[in-house]
């Protein structure tokens, strides 16, 4: 028993690792106050959160639904990432005035521009509703008269919250369910773009750093919140005024060290840290090098035709950035998985858990059947899950494959028009016009993809897991992937811009063609495929294993009671600490914690795509122009590392000091440590942070926007 108790100690000093973790924020309190403040942090958990009170919350911005911004001044100003306004900063460009390339101030209010569909959502309060929304379930309730109960209770709840306010508000599952919180939040919808640098600062080292450290890109943009004349959200409209908000994130000039308390506020998107071993085997082993192996593929083919042409290069420079974003992210994660023996760590951990879980009776009646499950369930989710990732990164990295997907769902809900059943089929059609498939296409280049990519299909596949149309095609010809695609991309009809407008424009003319092409008619029999024989149990599996991640969590709760447990991410405001820190990445090689502009030159390289460096950042690094915001020894700093436990959403999360002042915006992770979504390793995990001072500078001395700075309150 003593041992037990000793290695179960062990066990949880070796799971609550300083800085892991994305706490909620109504929370801190209860579970993190006295550490955080051992760490040095200077304030108290209701200037951090508080409903009744004005506190650091009223100032977290979620951006564009998937980011974090923060307000700098009383006049709604926020701050976020460059790569969060990115596609703001695209919108409003043109040939003439393109942003992207020159960067955009707005040098007064009138010149700031209204973006359509950007929205702005504040957090008003967060409450714990699970026994509220468990009300009427009992032990003897069957699986879908729980979900009934549950979604009824949670539509009831929701709507409830928000009786007579303009509020809106949503209810989210925490640990698969074991707890649910409410949020009730205020969603602006005038945002207008106020800055932005120039993409050879904003977005310096390109896909080349991204993920790496050490890193020299400004990634900021810069926004303003609007509101009618009551400070309520509002439609765009000219009468409209600049928001005040309830908190102002003041902003420090005075850096930080190696050690010195950070935190970062936000919205973080996704994280699976209490999967079993066989989930993270699965990822580690099979899912994730199978997903970077099929976009590695893809990704040398489209760099080798972008290379080759100008127009290329520019069609397809979006598509490829953020294909090898998570290429490059899955790869960092697979290979920090396996240097930190993650399956090994999750077993031993489960061989406690199991321990004890033995020594009770009760317990293991609850508990001890867990890990037989869900190896059983992964046995069978494994091979599902594999044919997901073929479909989706591989018959759907075919853009022809993925397009005709479109024409497919159209067709489907005319048919359904025709026989006069309800349909969307006038909103789906008026939607897909505005998509404009094939605008950023080039055949060539899909006809490589294609062969390239039927090419692995056949070869990792087996026949008995392909749709069956698909299999006598593959068959028919032999396995040859090239006489294939020549065939499709020879006789189908639709594969260009032109015929795709055409066919949209008038579309009943032309359903029938849908039938005789080649590229349909395949497409039409793999999503058939998948939604029949692949999607519905894979869906069943999921469910299975949330339930028992359900039970797991609940056993750890109870077994590991001095253990502070956080909520995987979903989106949901989260506040993560930890302290500026610098890293190993290998036996050898220690990097710095921090970057400065003189890194900058070092990188440059002059009319680089990705490297090169604009005249003015040129000339003000020769003439040491910073101003005010080089640091003690007179140097710019431009990025630093630390170590909060963050993921995607948490770009352009404010980052504070013990004081919760400002001293930098979140922006990526380390290559080495993105593993953190599925295990926290704290020698290599690290978020990578913009040095506040060197947007400032960028504003001021770059840009000559200086007067948003009289705006902001600098502390110095
Ligand atoms: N890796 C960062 C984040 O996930 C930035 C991505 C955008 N930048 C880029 N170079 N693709 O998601
Ligand atoms: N760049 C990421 C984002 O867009 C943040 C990096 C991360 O995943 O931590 O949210």
């Amino acid at each position: 028993m003593k041992q037990t108790l000793l290695a179960l100690t062990l066990i949880i000093s070796l799971l609550s690792k300083a800085d892991e973790g994305m706490w909620l924020p109504q929370l801190l309190n209860a579970m993190n106050m006295k550490d955080m403040k051992k760490n040095g942090l200077k304030l108290t958990a209701e200037q951090i959160y508080s409903v009744n009170k004005s506190s650091i919350k009223d100032a977290i911005v979620q951006f564009a639904g998937g980011c974090t911004a923060e307000i700098v001044s009383n006049q709604g100003l926020i701050l976020t990432n460059h790569h969060c306004g990115y596609s703001a900063i695209a919108y409003h460009s043109t040939v003439e005035k393109d942003y992207l390339t020159n960067g955009f101030w707005a040098m007064n209010k009138k010149e700031e521009v209204y973006t359509p569909n950007l929205n702005a959502t504040i957090i008003q309060r967060i409450e714990d509703v699970t026994a509220k929304v468990l009300k009427g379930i009992t032990a003897n309730s069957t699986e879908s008269k729980k979900d009934s109960i549950t979604k009824a209770n949670i539509k009831a709840l929701e709507k409830e919250a928000i009786v007579g306010t303009h509020y809106e508000s949503f209810i989210k599952p925490f640990f698969y369910g074991n707890e649910y919180y409410l949020f009730v939040v205020e969603t602006f919808k005038d945002v207008r773009m106020v800055g932005a640098p120039p993409s050879s600062i904003g977005k310096f080292g390109g896909e080349s750093d991204n993920w790496m450290w050490p890193r020299h890109n400004a990634d900021f943009s810069v926004f303003r919140i609007y509101a009618n004349k009551d400070n309520k959200p509002a439609e765009y409209s000219t009468d409209n005024v600049p928001y005040k908000p309830k908190h102002v994130i003041p902003i420090s000039l005075k850096g930080y060290n190696q050690g010195d308390f950070t935190m970062v506020y936000g919205f973080p998107g996704r994280t699976q840290e209490y999967l079993s071993s066989y989930a993270v085997d699965m990822i580690m082993n099979e899912s994730d090098p199978l997903k970077v192996a099929l976009r590695e593929k893809r990704l040398n083919i489209m760099n080798a035709d972008m290379l080759q042409s100008d127009a290329v290069r520019i069609s397809y420079a979006t598509k490829y950035a953020s294909i090898a974003n998570y290429y490059k992210k899955w790869m960092g994660e697979m290979n920090g998985l396996k240097n930190y023996d993650a399956v090994a760590k999750k077993q031993l951990f489960e061989s406690k858990f199991s321990a004890a879980v033995n020594t009770d009776p009760v317990k293991k009646e609850k508990y001890g059947n867990i890990f037989p499950q869900l190896q059983k369930v992964y046995s069978e989710y494994k091979t599902l899950s594999k044919q997901v990732d073929y479909y989706s990164e591989c018959l759907l990295a075919i853009d022809a494959f993925n397009y005709a997907r479109f024409f497919i769902t159209l067709n489907n809900e005319l048919k359904k028009k025709q026989k006069g059943a309800t349909n969307t089929y006038e909103t789906t059609l008026a939607e897909y016009k505005k998509l404009g498939f094939f605008k950023n296409y080039n055949k060539p280049t899909d006809i490589k993809i294609c062969e390239a990519m039927l090419n692995e299909y056949i070869n990792g596949v087996s026949s008995n897991n392909r749709p069956y149309i698909l299999d006598s095609f593959i068959v028919a010809n032999n396995n040859d992937a090239k006489k294939i695609t020549e065939f499709l991309f020879s006789n189908t009809n639709f594969v260009d811009k032109e015929k795709a407008e055409t066919m949209l424009n008038d579309y009943e003319k032309y359903t029938n063609l849908y039938e005789r092409d080649p590229v349909f008619y395949l497409t039409n029999a793999i999503v058939k495929y998948y939604s029949n024989s692949v999607f519905p149990q894979f869906q069943y599996d999921e469910r299975e294993i949330n339930e028992l991640q359900k039970l797991y969590l609940q056993g750890q709760k109870e077994l590991f009671k001095d253990k502070k447990f956080y909520p995987d991410a979903n989106s949901t405001l989260r506040v993560a600490y930890g302290k500026v820190n610098n890293y190993k990445p290998k036996d050898g090689v220690e990097y710095n914690y921090y970057t400065t502009l003189d890194g900058i030159m070092e990188k440059y390289i002059a009319n680089d795509e990705e490297f090169d460096v604009h005249p003015k950042l040129r000339d003000l690094h020769s003439k040491k122009d910073y101003g005010p915001y080089a640091n003690k020894d007179g140097k710019l700093q431009v990025a630093f590392t630390a170590s909060n436990h963050t993921t995607g959403g948490n770009s352009g999360s404010p980052v504070f000091n013990a004081k919760g002042q400002l001293i930098g915006t979140n922006f990526d992770r380390n290559w080495e440590g993105t593993m953190s979504d599925i295990m926290y390793n704290p020698n290599q995990c690290r978020n990578i942070v913009l040095d506040v001072r060197y947007t400032l500078f960028v504003i001021d001395k770059f840009a000559g926007a200086g007067y948003l700075l009289n705006e902001m309150k600098l502390v110095k």
